[in-house]
């Protein structure tokens, strides 16, 4: 997407500096800073202190780890300890294993002189796989909210609340929720978007506001528990939401809060969407109880980070000196609250039944594999 006129993705290969470059958002919406990732450790600290988010974005940065990893040393040895050392990062977003199967299942098998060059390829194949993706999202998301801006009186908006940040910070590109949204203004639909600030990381603070901001989409910054309000007043047409990972069921385990807002939405038949590219499904999980939720430090609960009033980029505590945060980082919204799941092929049932008439190569590889 755009920032001042220059089209940037997340994530890219600079061919003349030889290096992968990320944008860093732990800066955001303050500082727009790029940096380099080097080496494995370079790349492991990126994802486990989210210089990058983001279901899709951590598996493409797995991706170009492993890459950046075989140009130095191709060795099995080398390959299986850049896997360990990347899985353990984060371990909620399936979209980490996936990338970094990915990777193995292709390198395995080739002669070690040929592995950097056709890691790198991969790898950047992943990342456009991922726009691709997400943009079909955008095309399928696009047509529910053109339905509901059909039974709108003249100049008036749909209103989506959508949670934490689903744009294309979190992906390569697009994003998954935002990209219904990028494409329903392309295509001349008045849109507002509530954007849950999403604490305790303000996912939706920074950085949500800031795409919806440069790239000038109506929307106010909410508390997290202004959604239900919100909805029992009629003010929301619709939500849409990322997820770090979906069962073969149709569960769908995302950012912490998210239950929440299916909850109200059910209560006030409000229709609640979650957009997904299909590597963000574990076919191997049915219930979205068996999927390991990050528990992250309770120092993101009691300290917050914002701009103060010199400009710098600063910390400030919040809460007692001694009192202790708890921070499950990711919630499991079960599937029957789920209106509807916008995948790249489509939108379906979040249901087995769903899912596998979506994707049914998968259902067979499962069968296969069992
Ligand atoms: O902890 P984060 O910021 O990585 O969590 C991100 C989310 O929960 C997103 O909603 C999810 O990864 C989907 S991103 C397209």
């Amino acid at each position: 997407m755009k920032i001042a006129d220059k089209h940037y993705r997340s994530i890219w290969f600079n061919q003349e500096a030889g290096k992968v470059q990320i944008i860093d958002q732990r800066w955001l919406p303050h500082e727009f800073r790029v940096v380099e990732l080097a080496s494995r450790a370079d790349f492991a600290a990126a994802i486990r202190d989210m210089w990058v988010r983001g279901a899709p974005l951590i598996g493409a940065t797995a991706a170009h780890a492993i890459a950046e990893e075989m140009k130095r040393d191709p060795s099995n040895t080398n390959l299986d300890a850049a896997w360990d050392e990347l899985h353990k990062t984060r371990p909620t977003a399936i979209n980490l294993r996936w990338a970094l199967d990915e990777m193995r299942n292709l390198l395995r098998p080739l002669p070690e002189a040929g592995r950097a060059s056709a890691a790198h390829a991969r790898a950047v194949q992943i990342c456009d796989e991922d726009v691709e993706c997400n943009r079909m999202i955008g095309v399928h998301g696009l047509e529910i909210i053109r339905r509901i801006a059909a039974g709108k009186a003249p100049g008036e908006p749909v209103n989506i609340l959508t949670h934490c940040n689903a744009g294309w910070l979190a992906t390569v590109d697009w994003g998954t929720a935002t990209s219904p949204m990028y494409h329903a203004v392309e295509a001349g639909i008045d849109i507002h978007v509530w954007v849950d600030e999403t604490r305790p990381r303000n996912q939706g603070a920074m950085l949500t506001s800031w795409e919806m901001n440069s790239h000038g989409i109506p929307h106010h910054l909410i508390v997290d528990n202004a959604g239900g309000h919100l909805m029992q007043r009629g003010q929301v047409d619709v939500v849409i939401v990322g997820t770090d990972r979906t069962t073969a069921h149709g569960d769908v385990c995302n950012k912490i809060g998210t239950y929440l807002k299916a909850l109200a939405a059910k209560d006030n038949d409000v229709p609640f969407y979650v957009a997904l590219p299909s590597p963000t499904i574990d076919w191997a999980v049915k219930h979205g109880s068996e999927i390991p939720i990050e528990e992250r430090d309770g120092e993101e609960i009691t300290h917050v980070q914002g701009r103060l009033a010199d400009g710098s980029i600063g910390t400030v505590q919040i809460s007692p000196d001694g009192t202790p945060g708890g921070n499950p980082a990711f919630d499991v919204t079960p599937r029957r609250l789920v209106t509807g799941l916008i995948t790249e092929r489509g939108v379906c049932a979040a249901s087995p039944e769903g899912l596998a008439g979506m994707f049914p190569e998968q259902v067979s590889q499962q069968t296969n594999a069992g």
